[in-house]
């Protein structure tokens, strides 16, 4: 009778067959891809042999290309690309904007309540020759919401919305707007702009958060009495589509007012701006995509749909190469 031998490998002998077969012998174990790295197979003798190992490496390297390629990487920076690592990123970011400012803002606090105070108020008493008229404003890129204390303190003032792409900003921004004095809306709100600017009916200004971006702002047209924005210029995709955005949602002859910072001028702070040119990579990358080398002026003079009223150049004390500002008004065309 003829009895088949066990392969030669096999350590077990003739009598464990159906461990075999189910792969429980080292002979049969399975392909892994440390297995594959350690090479541990027969040893080619022959030039048939040979040509099959080959053929088997070129099956190894291809598997162990594709298990690479399937494998998430963990390195800080593919980390750093998943919607995970997008999220922790933000939410850092918002905190830091949230609780690193309080000394820059009280540098820059007497001019924001000059430009800010000043403006609103004129608005708000043009507003207010309408009767239960009330100023409606939007706070672009709201970030923590540092203007809040400014714009509860401008009389007639109706309701400010505060627009960011970055959502984690917003417990922030609500709870800075509701120590303000604001009433602060639940949520994120869906504002439809609207011709009412009333406030609530306690006349207590309203404070609403939207998710969006300053390019695609989800607002009516003329559905604002005044755009207010304060260092976002320098983060925004396109300074370009932003002011045009703004224009659309002004009401016409109605007010654009900025406090940015801004490139230093090469023959006023040379070295400044060569600092600026030399860090502007890495604060982008750790400010969240904040440009030091940007002029909000010169892109608020080409913008189509407002002409610049005022502007005022000005350093902020201890702020490096954030310190040169650049702020003022522009007016939507009628
Ligand atoms: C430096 S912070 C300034 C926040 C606040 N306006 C202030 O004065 O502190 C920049 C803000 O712009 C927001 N931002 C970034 N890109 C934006 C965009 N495309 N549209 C609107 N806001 C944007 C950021 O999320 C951040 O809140």
């Amino acid at each position: 009778m003829f009895v088949r031998p066990p392969a030669p490998s096999c350590p077990a002998g003739p009598t464990h067959g159906a461990g075999h077969a189910r792969g429980l012998c080292p002979s049969r174990r399975p392909v892994t891809p440390a297995r594959l790295l350690s090479n541990d197979g027969p040893q080619p003798t022959s030039r048939k042999l040979r040509r099959a190992t080959c053929a088997r490496s070129t099956t190894r390297r291809d598997f162990l290309l594709a298990a690479a390629a399937a494998a998430p990487c963990t390195c800080a920076v593919c980390l750093a690309q998943t919607q995970a690592g997008k999220d922790a990123y933000k939410r850092f970011f918002a905190q830091a904007l949230a609780t690193t400012m309080d000394e820059y803002e009280e540098r820059v606090g007497p001019r924001k309540a000059a430009l800010l105070g000043s403006n609103l108020a004129a608005l708000a008493a043009a507003a207010g020759r309408s009767p239960s008229r009330r100023l409606a404003v939007l706070d672009l890129g709201v970030g923590a919401a540092p203007n809040a204390p400014y714009l509860v303190a401008v009389p007639g003032m109706g309701r400010v919305t505060g627009v960011d792409p970055n959502p984690f900003m917003f417990p922030y921004a609500r709870a800075r707007a509701a120590d303000a004095g604001f009433l602060v809306a639940c949520g994120e709100g869906t504002e439809d702009g609207g011709d009412d600017a009333s406030a609530s009916p306690s006349h207590r200004p309203t404070f609403t958060t939207v998710r969006a971006a300053a390019e695609g702002l989800p607002f009516p047209d003329a559905s604002f009495d005044a755009v207010v924005c304060t260092l976002v210029l320098c983060s925004v995709t396109s300074v370009q589509d932003t002011l045009a955005e703004a224009a659309r949602v002004l009401r016409p002859g109605w007010r654009f007012l900025f406090s940015e910072h801004t490139a230093a001028g090469w023959s006023e702070a040379p070295l400044i701006r060569a600092a600026q040119a030399l860090f502007d990579p890495l604060q982008q990358a750790l400010a969240d995509g904040c440009h030091l080398t940007r002029d909000p002026e010169a892109g608020l003079a080409a913008a189509p749909g407002l002409r610049l009223v005022e502007v005022e150049r000005f350093t902020v004390p201890g702020m490096a190469f954030i310190g040169p500002h650049v702020a003022g008004v522009a007016v939507k065309k009628e």
